[in-house]
């Protein structure tokens, strides 16, 4: 079995998209690979309550408990590959998931770790992507699933999805159609990358 650990901080609703994905399309039979585990760094994420109603085993891994970024990646790392199967790594799935990871942490899962960016990267990388998006006028929107690389928001791109910037959005309403389509192509991102 391959076993998918998915990272989130906040509402996980890209990860509730790939869990919802993979039961509907079967992964477990046409891939072999599961929802193993649903990792927070913060115990108040609300897509936690999610994994738990659907028997997915949660845990949360506070980074303020930790001295150093460091520190708290090597826990991360001792907690993830406990799901590693013996004859297959864990593909690890960033969903929502606001840390800046260590080089160290990147290395250890190179090929076999994804990330989606509410930006048309190489646009936009970092924080804020919407309203920088408005105020630079752009004329369409979108979203990125890439493989994480040492530098932040890169990292060759798996898929992108536009959408239109509409006359009166504002940042919130911008980012609600962004992500509308970000739980269209994470769950396809990882579908081909576990066909590979
Ligand atoms: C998503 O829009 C995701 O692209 C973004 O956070 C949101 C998480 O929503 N990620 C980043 O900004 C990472 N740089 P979710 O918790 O509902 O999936």
């Amino acid at each position: 079995m391959k076993n998918i650990v998915i990272l989130i901080s906040g509402g996980g609703s890209n990860m509730a998209a790939i869990v919802n994905t993979a039961k509907r399309d079967h992964w477990a039979e046409k891939y072999g690979a599961r929802v193993a585990a649903v990792i927070s760094n913060k115990a108040d994420a609300g897509g936690l309550a999610f994994a738990r109603e659907h028997g997915i085993p949660t845990a949360v891994l506070d980074h303020k408990a930790f001295a150093s970024r460091e520190a708290f990646d090597a826990a991360l790392m001792a907690l993830i590959d406990q799901h590693d199967t013996p004859d297959r790594p864990v593909l690890l799935v960033l969903a929502g998931f606001m840390r800046i990871l260590t080089p160290g942490f990147v290395a250890h899962y190179a090929g076999r770790l994804t990330n989606i960016h509410p930006s048309l990267l190489p646009a936009f990388a970092g924080l804020h992507t919407q309203q920088r998006a408005l105020d630079a006028g752009c004329k369409f929107a979108g979203a990125t699933v890439h493989l994480v690389t040492a530098e932040l928001d890169h990292g060759p791109i798996l898929a992108q999805a536009v959408v239109p910037v509409l006359p009166g959005d504002t940042a919130d309403t911008l980012a609600a159609r962004v992500l509308t389509q970000e739980h269209l192509i994470y769950p396809r991102a990882v579908a081909q990358l576990l066909q590979k």
